[in-house]
Order: C-alpha cells, then sequence, then structure tokens
C-alpha cells in the first residue's frame, strides 16, 4: 500500500468498537454475516474484534479472517493491548486471513498514565516501543494507537509515533477517544503530526473519533483535509457511549463533495474518481443488516440512513421534487441503495419477491432458512393486510440468528 495514496481507506469497526456499546452484542453468525456484508460494501479493513477478549470474539476473528479474509478480500483486523498475551492471541486468530493486520494501542495522555496505566512516559515510550516489535514480528501489517491521543502532549506523542514508526507500525492512528476536539483542532493535530514526526510518511495517517459532541464525521473531514488516509468508523455510527463516526456519512460526503476534497488528496478538481472504493448502493442494506443484527434502531432523521432521509413532506419541498428533484436532494436515494420501487409483501407475494425483498434488506439466506422464513411470512401473512420491512427483519433475524 503506497505511504500517500490518492483514496481514502475505510476501516470498519463495527465488529470490535460498535460491539461495545451497550446492549449491542453479537453472536459469532452475527458477525460473519456482517463482516460478509461488509466485503460486499467495499470496506478494506474489517476489524473483526479483541481476540484476547474472550473465546467468542477469538472464534469470530478467526472465522472472519477465514472466510472474509481471502485474497482479494479485505483487510482482518484484530484488537490487541500492548500486552504480549493479547498480541499473540491476535496474531493466531488472524492466521487464516490472507491479509492480517495487529492493532495495538496503549493511552498516552497524562490523565490516563496516571489513573488507569499508573505508569510513567517513559515505560509507555518503552512499552508501545517493544509492542509494535513484537506484533512486526507476526505480521508485517501493524497498525498502533496512542489512546486518547487528542489529549495527550503533542511533544510526547510525537515521540511515541515516531518510535512505533522507526519499529514497523505501518498505519499510525489517531484516536480522540472521549471526542473532545472541535474540527479545526482535530485538523491542526493531524498538520501536527505531520510536521512533526520526522519518519511519518512511512506510515499511513489513520483517525479514530467518538462522537461525545455529535463532531466525530467533521473531525474526520477536517483530517482527510490535512493528511489523513485513513478513516476508522462504524456503520450506523454505532460504538461506546454516543459512537463513532459514522461510516456512511464519511462515504456520502467525501462522494458527494468529492471536488471540493479533490485538491486535498492532491488531485485535480474536477475528477471523478471515486474518493472511497466503498459500494454505495450496499450502505442501505448494510445498515439494515446492521441495525437489525445489533438491536441498535437508526433514528428517523439520522443522516443517509435514517427513514427520512430522503421523504418529503413540506408542500413546497414536494412540489420542487417533482419539477426537479435536485431542488431538495443533493443525493439520489439509489446512489445508497435504496430503491424506488418498493415491492409491497402480503399474502399473495411469492417467493421471489420474498426473497428479493430479504435481499435489499440485507439478508441472504440458504436455501433451508429462507424456506422457513418462506413458511413464517406465509403465516403472518394469512393475519395482517400487509407485511412490513420489520415484520420481514424479525422473521429474517430469527433465521440468520438458528444458523
Ligand atoms: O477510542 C479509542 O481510543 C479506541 C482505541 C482502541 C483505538 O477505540
Ligand atoms: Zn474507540
Amino acid at each position: 500500500m503506497p505511504s500517500q495514496p490518492d483514496q481514502i481507506i475505510i476501516f470498519d469497526t463495527t465488529l470490535r468498537d460498535g460491539e461495545q456499546c451497550p446492549g449491542a452484542t453479537l453472536n459469532v453468525d452475527e458477525k460473519l454475516a456482517i463482516a460478509r456484508q461488509l466485503a460486499r460494501l467495499g470496506v478494506d479493513v474489517i476489524e473483526a474484534g479483541f481476540a484476547y477478549a474472550s473465546p467468542g470474539d477469538f472464534e469470530a476473528v478467526q472465522r472472519i479472517a477465514k472466510a472474509v479474509g481471502t485474497e482479494d478480500g479485505p483487510i482482518i483486523c484484530s484488537l490487541a493491548r500492548a500486552i504480549s498475551a493479547d498480541i499473540k492471541a491476535a496474531a493466531e486468530a488472524l492466521k487464516p486471513a490472507a491479509h492480517a493486520r495487529i492493532h495495538t494501542f496503549i493511552s498516552t495522555s497524562d490523565i490516563h498514565l496516571e489513573y488507569q496505566l499508573k505508569k510513567t512516559r517513559s515505560e509507555v515510550l518503552a512499552i508501545a516501543e517493544e509492542m509494535v516489535a513484537y506484533a512486526k514480528s507476526f505480521v508485517t501489517d501493524v497498525e498502533f494507537s496512542p489512546m486518547d491521543a487528542a489529549r495527550s502532549d503533542p511533544g510526547f506523542l510525537y515521540q511515541v509515533l515516531e518510535r512505533a514508526i522507526a519499529v514497523g507500525a505501518t498505519t499510525i492512528n489517531i484516536p480522540d477517544t472521549v471526542g473532545y476536539l472541535t474540527p479545526s483542532e482535530f485538523g491542526d493535530m493531524i498538520r501536527g503530526i505531520k510536521e512533526n514526526v520526522p519518519n511519518v510518511d512511512q506510515a499511513i495517517i489513520s483517525v479514530h473519533g467518538h462522537n461525545d459532541l455529535g463532531l466525530a464525521v467533521a473531525c474526520f473531514l477536517e483530517a482527510v483535509k490535512n493528511g489523513a488516509r485513513q478513516l476508522e468508523c462504524t456503520i450506523n455510527g454505532i460504538g461506546e457511549r454516543a459512537g463513532n463516526a459514522a461510516l456512511e456519512e464519511l462515504v456520502m460526503a467525501l462522494h458527494v463533495r468529492r471536488q471540493y476534497f479533490n485538491p486535498f488528496l492532491g488531485r485535480p478538481v474536477e475528477s471523478d474518481t471515486p474518493l472511497t472504493r466503498i459500494n454505495t448502493q450496499e450502505i442501505y442494506k448494510t445498515s439494515r443488516l446492521v441495525s437489525n443484527l445489533t438491536g441498535m434502531l437508526v433514528q428517523p432523521n439520522k443522516a443517509i440512513v435514517g427513514a427520512n432521509a430522503f421523504a418529503h413532506e413540506s408542500g413546497i419541498h414536494q412540489d420542487g421534487m417533482l419539477k426537479n428533484k435536485h431542488t431538495y436532494e443533493i443525493m439520489d436515494a439509489q446512489s445508497i441503495g435504496l430503491t424506488s420501487n418498493q415491492i409491497i409483501l402480503g399474502k399473495h407475494s411469492g417467493r421471489n419477491a420474498f426473497r428479493t425483498r430479504l435481499k435489499e434488506l440485507g439478508f441472504e439466506l440458504g436455501d433451508n432458512e429462507l424456506n422457513k422464513a418462506f413458511i413464517r411470512f406465509k403465516d403472518l401473512a394469512d393475519k395482517k393486510k400487509e407485511v412490513t420491512d420489520w415484520d420481514l427483519e424479525s422473521i429474517a433475524n430469527d433465521e440468520v440468528q438458528q444458523v
């Protein structure tokens, strides 16, 4: 991977940081179903879990590495604290992947050092160096994160990053762990790293951020303008507390406003080459699947994937839309995979329409599961005039869980 790509790397952490949000726990089969869909969506990296955290997480990383981490598939990544047992477990779970990455981290802010790690700066520096080198003994692709970088002393941060790169980190990920920075501060932090870490060009700069102030996506876009080339995000923005930066918002901002962002990536303003490798038409499907399997509902006014994101209620807006839809829409619903010809399913619907609608909702069931789901659908359709997407999702969801 070139050190300064002119496309943005999309690192999806739905299955790791996303799953860390209260109530969103997924079983291994559900994780596998999401990982398969993330591969169809075209993400570059899937952070499949935290292999050392539990036997279930280990198994999920391993099975995803095997089933999705194929030669032409995405990079499969496992998180690991900067502790040798964590790194060893990550390396072991990742073995079946054609492209494996270990993502190791340690806090660098004084508040974390004092209260959480109970270590000095020089101890943290030594651990970071030793553990990145240890990770490198297993895989060539190593990512290092100085946790709570946004609240760390910049001089110390530069020093840790320089050492991590010197011993083999190929991606340095800059987290705003508590979602504290404003967008311009985030941009300045990335510029500071570019200007003050002497070997920074030997690694990709990545960003990771939480949405405590609702600013994560805005912060990432400023980071891109200042040299970040990898974005760590989750589907529907799920994650710890207020969540992580939302993949669909980042991707569509870079897609809709590509001519604005082109010059920051050294491309001609008019270039129409996509800024990411994401197949945007898979966005809606992926959003539905993640919402269904995690049980995390998407708010109706959520940008891009909310139920109202392409709905027009006021008479003035509807009138404008009928004359020219760009009067009130900056992107087409079809570009995220929403179909305009919604099939209404009822008791007269056949298996094909049923399968097609499930596919649109992100479910691809095997023949056996499809048969069982279809029988339940017919049963329900006898009792209800119209079977809603909610009904279908709940039927399909049960079948996925029983796989
Ligand atoms: O928020 C955070 O700092 C993290 C790290 C592990 C990257 O999730
Ligand atoms: Zn995080």
